[in-house]
């Protein structure tokens, strides 16, 4: 697998672990990844920094303060020139920087500057890699969507036997060129996706809502992006974030500025994917006061608002790919059917609510995909973010 191209921060932290990152560095430069280092002041007590700059063929960037020679702002002209990091070894303090923010050394200011893909290779002692400090600050890494490189078990320096050594560089230059191989799929391709629900204002203090969390939408996002895409998210008031920084996020709260915003993106977008929960109603007249509590009964008078997907469905070109969701009670197929057809759709993922762990809230969803052909496909229960891959691999087949 060649990373031809590819412009590669490889960050050192102080751990016996880093004499291996010399051979990772080779293999990077080797397979045509240009390589610039950056290590902590204890990574250079492991190696020396005439050897990570005679293999790299680049100077090694150790010290926010020295080393300036153009006055620029290096660590972000550095992050500017990446397309993706590896920090490794990563020791336990690296880790809890990362986790953190903190931006003490060169290394941990990049990271905070570097908004691409960041590998971590972790290294330490087993008690220390299960402390629960240290497994909170790799889950948090890992929830913002830091790709992790488990250490294997095995014999560690010090001689103890667990897990916290780190993995070996072969194992490192796989996990990163095959993230570029899968991530090269939609480069160069505009994906638009809605996601969560829509908020009809009643009055300043209420709305009319749904239960969609976002999840769907954003795991959908986050996959695109995973593949190489550049991905719009338009989401609707949802709390769950996107764990590929990629994704650029366009937060809307009715479906009119759904639909404003839409309108803004769909004609430079080549595929675009309507997960969202959009409110069919809205009230009339938002109240500008409170509505103060009178009669036993209030009419709220509701119109139409805009149907989204049906609007793009009609905009459409031929080279355009337009997905939609169902969210079925009944009938579910058929409705399906209808909603394919009178929306143009190439493809239509359904979901019902009498399936157990299905449509919203849930970390699960069960599907079917319903394509214009009249090919019908079902998918099992899994997680979102499995479902999310199924979608993508469809349409990469459907479009390809
Ligand atoms: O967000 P989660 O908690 O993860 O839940 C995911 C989900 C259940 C919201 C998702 O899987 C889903 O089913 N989304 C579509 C929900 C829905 O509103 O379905 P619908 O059958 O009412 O709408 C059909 C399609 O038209 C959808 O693509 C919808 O985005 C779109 N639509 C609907 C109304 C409208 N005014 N504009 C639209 O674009």
């Amino acid at each position: 697998m060649s990373l031809a191209g590819k412009h590669i921060i490889v960050g050192l932290s102080g751990g016996i672990a880093a004499y291996k990152t010399l051979s990772l560095i080779r293999l990077l430069v080797k397979n045509g990844a240009s390589v610039k280092t950056v290590a902590t002041p204890n990574a250079l007590h492991f190696v020396t920094k005439l050897s990570l700059q005679t293999l790299s063929k680049n100077n090694v960037y150790n010290d926010v303060f020295s080393d300036i020679n153009d006055f620029s702002t290096e660590h972000i002209s550095l992050a500017d020139w990446a397309d993706a990091m590896v920090v490794a070894p990563a020791t336990a303090n690296i880790i809890g920087k990362f986790a953190n923010g903190i931006a003490d050394d060169a290394l941990s200011t990049i990271f905070l500057a570097l908004n691409k893909p960041v590998f971590v290779a972790p290294t330490m002692n087993s008690r220390m890699y299960e402390n629960p400090a240290v497994q909170q600050n790799l889950q948090t890494l890992i929830e913002r969507g830091i790709h992790m490189i488990e250490p294997p078990i095995g014999e560690l320096a010090c001689g103890d036997e667990g897990k916290g050594r780190m993995e070996e560089p072969e194992v490192i230059y796989e996990r990163i060129a095959g993230f570029f191989l899968t991530s090269q799929t939609f480069s160069g391709k505009k994906i638009l996706i809605t996601a969560g629900p829509t908020y009809e204002a009643i009055d300043p203090v209420r709305f009319i809502g749904n239960h969609s969390s976002g999840l769907m939408g954003v795991c959908i996002a986050d996959e695109f992006a995973n593949q190489g895409a550049d991905v719009i998210l338009v989401c609707g008031p949802s709390a769950i974030k996107s764990k590929n920084p990629i994704v650029k996020r366009i937060d809307v709260v009715s479906a009119k500025e759904m639909f404003e915003t839409c309108k803004k993106h769909f004609e430079t977008a080549d595929i675009t994917i309507c997960s969202a929960a959009v409110a069919d109603y809205a009230p009339k007249q938002i109240a500008e006061q409170k509505i103060k509590k009178k009669d036993e009964s209030l009419v709220i008078e509701l119109a139409k608002n805009p149907d989204i997907l049906g609007y793009l469905g009609e905009q459409k070109t031929e080279k355009q790919v337009l997905v939609g969701f169902a969210l079925e009670t009944e009938n579910e197929f058929l409705n399906a059917e209808n909603k394919l057809k009178s929306k143009h759709l190439d493809m239509l993922i359904l979901n019902s609510l009498n399936d157990e762990g299905a449509g919203f809230r849930h970390q699960t969803n069960k599907v079917s995909m319903l394509f214009a052909n009249k090919e019908t496909k079902h998918f099992e229960l899994k997680s979102k973010q499995d479902v999310a891959k199924d979608i993508v691999n469809e349409i990469t087949h459907y479009i390809f």
